[in-house]
């Protein structure tokens, strides 16, 4: 059933909306869980088709796995692992689903796991990964498009990332927490997911220390030592600075609940450059708001903590309609600026050239027919469909809902007059269920 969302734009929002678990420190939390014999669970798991892959994925590896959807929990019973092998068929849905190789190498010596490829945004390219492997002692080769790693043991040693990359810094940790000896990662990832995934760990009796800094250290320690644990996932940053994005743009004013506003800081501190306004509530709260026209800002993308990739087009959606000219510099992935056509058509006036965009602020956009090309483009989409002018149609949603729990029931409540319905008879998919039907739980 191919699905759309229907927006008509020019509705302030109002009020308050919670932020859901962090997609991507859950998938690694999950792969995590694989390392330890006995029932780990996993609290606020948000509903989303990549959640739902990545339970297929750890199924298929023997784990039993039970998602308790009401009380948004994921029950792991990593004790017997029947296979080392995750199909291509999983992994090139999901790419992140790749961080399986880590923790299978760490528990059982042994991995085989399809190589991801690239997707709509870049080349997203695993050396790095690989060779972390290897430098801990794992024979790799490559055949079919598969990765086979075998290690008889892993030994602890210094490995230096050309880029801090989140998903080699991931499988590294994953794999040496099992390691005999320490394991430096210098260059490392320092996003909060990271520093989530090292404190899962830890939780489970690994030694980690480090995380959320560009050294990490991983002192292995034995199988035996590690024990299933209980553990609340982060919120998803990502989220909140959409929701961030969606009352800015639409001049509303509202309440974010259940976020850590410290993992927004660069971000916060440009949307306040452009003119909105963004004050602490309490520890996990902010309230968000913008009465003036918003100012043309300059960004550059950096890995954490410099201004998040994955927020790079909501900044654009806010600076299509900006006074005066943004320059947006995107330095993570060759091919992010996916969204530049489809906002176009909304009538921003935006010229691209490589990685650079400059976008001459426009006094409104009008809606129109766009297409989600990936997760983040989508939602930055629904973002300028927010403030746009008229009815704006959005396909190819299951982009969005890939990353976005309950997106326009959430959008609903803060006054968007936005639906879900089917292309096939036109019928509204009904409200209050989640991103997923039953059939894929
Ligand atoms: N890279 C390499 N070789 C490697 C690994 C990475 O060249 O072995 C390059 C990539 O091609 C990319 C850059 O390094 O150009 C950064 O990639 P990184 O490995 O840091 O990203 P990732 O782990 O694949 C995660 C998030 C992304 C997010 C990036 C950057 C998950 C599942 N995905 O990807 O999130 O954009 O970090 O912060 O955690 C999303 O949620 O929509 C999303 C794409």
């Amino acid at each position: 059933m191919v699905q759309k969302i229907r927006i008509i734009g020019g509705k302030q929002l109002k009020g308050e909306v919670s932020i859901s678990g962090a997609k991507n420190a859950v998938l690694k939390l999950m792969a995590a869980a694989l390392l330890v014999k006995g029932e780990s669970k996993i609290y606020n798991v948000p509903e989303l088709t990549d959640v739902i892959i990545m339970l297929n994925v750890i199924e298929q590896l023997g784990a039993k796995t039970y998602y308790d959807k009401k009380e948004k929990s994921i029950t792991i019973d990593a004790t017997n692992l029947t296979s080392v092998t995750a199909s291509y068929e999983l992994v090139s849905r999901m790419r992140a689903s790749f961080v399986v190789l880590g923790a299978l190498v760490g528990r059982c010596r042994e991995a085989v796991v399809a190589l991801p490829g690239g997707c709509a945004i870049g080349e997203r390219k695993v050396d790095f990964h690989i060779r972390g492997l290897e430098a801990l002692g794992t024979n790799i080769k490559i055949e079919n498009g598969y990765v086979h790693a075998k290690a008889k043991k892993l030994i602890g040693t210094d490995i230096y990332l050309d880029i801090p990359s989140v998903g080699a810094t991931e499988n590294i940790m994953l794999a040496s927490v099992l390691a005999e000896g320490a394991t430096r990662i210098q260059n490392a990832a320092q996003e909060p997911e990271i520093i989530d995934l090292a404190n899962f760990l830890n939780a489970m009796g690994a030694d980690i220390i480090g995380a959320g800094t560009s050294e990490i250290v991983i002192n292995g320690v034995k199988q035996e030592n590690l024990r299933p644990i209980e553990y609340t996932t982060i919120p998803d940053r990502i989220e909140a600075g959409t929701y961030m994005a969606a009352f800015i743009a639409t001049k509303g004013k509202g309440i974010i609940k259940n976020i850590f506003p410290n993992h927004l800081t660069f971000y916060t501190s440009k949307l306040t450059k452009m003119g909105a306004d963004i004050k602490l509530i309490d520890p996990t709260s902010i309230e968000v708001s913008c009465k003036k026209r918003l100012e043309a800002i300059n960004i550059i993308t950096q890995p954490y903590p410099g201004f998040p990739t994955d927020l790079q087009s909501m900044a654009m959606s806010l600076a299509t309609v900006a006074d005066g000219v943004s320059i947006i510099t995107e330095s993570l992935y060759e091919n992010r600026f996916m969204q530049v056509p489809e906002l176009r058509k909304m009538g921003a006036d935006i010229h691209q050239e490589r990685n650079h965009a400059l976008v001459k602020g426009v006094k409104n956009l009008t809606g129109a027919n766009l297409r989600a090309s990936d997760l983040r483009a989508g939602a930055s989409l629904v973002v300028a469909a927010l403030m746009a002018e008229g009815e704006s149609i959005i396909d190819n949603i299951f982009h969005i809902d890939r990353g976005y729990e309950l997106l326009e029931n959430k959008f609903k409540m803060l006054g968007a007059d936005i639906i879900r319905y089917s292309e096939d008879d036109n019928s509204i998919i009904s409200q209050g269920k989640g991103n997923l039907s039953e059939s894929q739980l």
